[in-house]
C-alpha cells in the first residue's frame, strides 16, 4: 500500500493525525455497553500484549479458533481509526458479536467517548516508561507509513519531549489516566515493566479486577502463550498481515524488553531527558521504572 505519510495536526490541543480524527463525531457518539472492556494505552506501551491476554482470558477456551484465524487487530478493534479501504474502528466495534467486546483506544483520557463513563465500563490502562516508549515509537514510525515522517533520532527525541507525537504528549497521557483512576474505580492501571518482571502476577491482578477465576493451568497457558517469542512468531498477533508496515525496516514485535533506551540515548540526551522529565512529572505517586 503506497500512501503519503500524514501530517501532525493540532486537535483540541493534542497532536494527532487525521486517521484518528476523521471519524470524530461517530466515535464520540459510540454507544458503549456496560460489559464492554476498553483497553487504553499511549502508543507502543504494550497494547497488543494486553489485548492478546484479555482475548485469551475471555475466549481462549470457548473459541480457541479465534487465536489461530483472526488477527489481533480484528479481535480487538481500534475505536478511533479511520483508514482508507478499511472498515472504521467504530463500525467494527459496533459489529462485534463477542461478549464482552474488547475495544482498544490510544486516546488521552479527555477524548474517550462519554458512553464508556456513563456505562461504567471496565477499563484497562497499560503504561510504559517514557524512555523505552520513545524508542519503540521511533522504530514504529520508521516502519509504519500511516505515521508521520519520524525524521532522524535526535529530532524525534526532541519532538517526544515536546509532546508532538500522534496521540499527544506521553507525559499528559499517563498523568491524565492516572488522575482518572482516582475517580473511576473500574480503571485498572498497569505497567509494562511489571508485566515483564512477572507476567503471572500481573495476570492474577488483572483477573481479580475483571472478576475472572481461570484455573492455574489456564492462567499458565495464557501467560506462556503471551510471552514475547511466542507472540513474535504468531502471524495473528505480530501484525505481519498489515500492508502499511514495512518489516524490512523494523518488526512490530521488535525487542520487547525494558532498558533498550540505553542502546539509543547518548549520555547528554539522557541528562537532558531526565532534567525535562522532572519538570513534567510532578506527581510523586506515579512512578516508572526504566530498568529491572
Ligand atoms: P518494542 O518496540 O520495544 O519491542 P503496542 O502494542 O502498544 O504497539 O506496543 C508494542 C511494543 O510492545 C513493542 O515494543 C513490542 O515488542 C512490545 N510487545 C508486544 N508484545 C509483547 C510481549 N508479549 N512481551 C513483551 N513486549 C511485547
Amino acid at each position: 500500500m503506497d500512501l503519503p505519510r500524514p501530517e501532525l495536526i493540532d486537535f483540541h490541543g493534542v497532536s494527532m493525525s487525521h486517521y484518528f480524527t476523521d471519524n470524530w463525531e461517530n466515535v464520540q457518539n459510540f454507544q458503549a455497553r456496560p460489559d464492554d472492556i476498553l483497553i487504553a494505552t499511549y502508543p507502543k506501551s504494550g497494547t497488543t500484549w494486553v489485548s492478546y491476554i484479555l482475548d485469551r482470558l475471555y475466549f481462549g477456551q470457548a473459541a480457541p479458533e479465534r487465536q489461530t484465524s483472526i488477527p489481533i487487530y480484528e479481535r480487538v478493534p481500534f475505536l478511533e481509526i479511520e483508514f482508507p479501504l478499511l472498515e472504521s474502528g467504530k463500525d467494527h466495534a459496533d459489529k462485534l458479536t463477542t461478549c464482552p467486546r474488547l475495544i482498544k483506544t490510544h486516546f488521552p483520557v479527555q477524548f474517550v467517548p462519554k458512553s464508556f463513563w456513563e456505562q461504567n465500563c471496565r477499563i484497562v490502562y497499560m503504561a510504559r516508561n517514557a524512555k523505552d516508549n520513545l524508542v519503540s515509537y521511533f522504530h514504529f514510525d520508521r516502519m509504519n507509513q500511516a505515521e508521520p515522517e519520524p525524521g532522524d533520532w535526535s529530532s524525534f527525541f526532541h519532538r517526544f519531549m515536546e509532546g508532538k507525537m500522534v496521540f499527544g504528549s506521553w507525559y499528559d497521557h499517563v498523568n491524565g489516566w492516572w488522575k482518572k483512576k482516582q475517580a473511576h474505580s473500574k480503571l485498572h492501571y498497569m505497567f509494562y515493566e511489571d508485566m515483564i518482571e512477572d507476567t503471572g502476577r500481573e495476570i492474577d491482578k488483572l483477573c481479580s479486577f475483571l472478576g475472572l477465576t481461570p484455573s492455574v493451568e489456564e492462567k499458565e497457558r495464557v501467560a506462556g502463550g503471551s510471552q514475547f517469542d511466542n507472540m513474535k512468531k504468531d502471524s495473528m498477533a505480530n501484525y505481519s498481515t498489515l500492508p502499511v508496515m514495512d518489516y524490512k525496516i523494523s518488526p512490530f514485535m521488535r525487542k520487547g524488553t525494558v532498558g533498550d533506551w540505553k542502546n539509543h540515548f547518548t549520555v547528554a540526551q539522557n541528562e537532558e531527558f531526565d532534567e525535562d522529565y522532572k519538570k513534567k512529572m510532578k506527581d510523586a505517586t506515579l512512578k516508572f521504572c526504566t530498568e529491572i
